[in-house]
């Protein structure tokens, strides 16, 4: 093989290292689409009276206290932050809800908000 030749192929190899990186990182994380993931989502959705304050059409919530999740359509990592830090007049959950907990809300809400 010349030197240009391997040159090449550790290049290559690089690359399938670095997309495999990227794709076990991602694997890490719950999917948001996960059923189980956003059924657990909807209890605590309901559990922690977040419908109170929200309108959200799959929860069958109303709230005008806070912005409707219908009209935001937040994405889950927005969600996960609003959610652990609250902000304006919305609680923060840190300490109440685990961190599967806030997961599992993040994903039901980026799942059926706006459907
Ligand atoms: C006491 C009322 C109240 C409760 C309970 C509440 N929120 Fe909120 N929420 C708000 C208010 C008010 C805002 C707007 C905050 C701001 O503008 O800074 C907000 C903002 C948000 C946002 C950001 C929307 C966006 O697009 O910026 C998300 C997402 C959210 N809430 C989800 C939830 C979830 C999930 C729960 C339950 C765990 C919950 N909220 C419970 C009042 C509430």
């Amino acid at each position: 093989m010349s030197l240009a030749a391997r040159e090449r192929t550790a290049a290559a190899g690089l690359v399938a290292l670095a997309v495999a990186g990227v794709l076990s990182a991602c694997g890490g994380a719950p999917s948001p689409a996960d059923p189980s993931t956003v059924e657990a989502g909807a209890r605590v959705f309901s559990q922690q009276g977040c419908g109170t304050c929200h309108t959200l059409g799959a929860a069958g919530s109303r709230g005008v206290i806070g912005p409707s999740l219908d009209a935001r359509r937040p994405p889950v990592d927005r969600v996960v932050s609003q959610v652990q830090e609250g902000g304006g007049a919305m609680p923060a959950y840190a300490g109440r809800l685990s961190d599967e907990e806030i997961d599992a809300v993040a994903a039901y809400v980026a799942e059926v908000a706006g459907r």
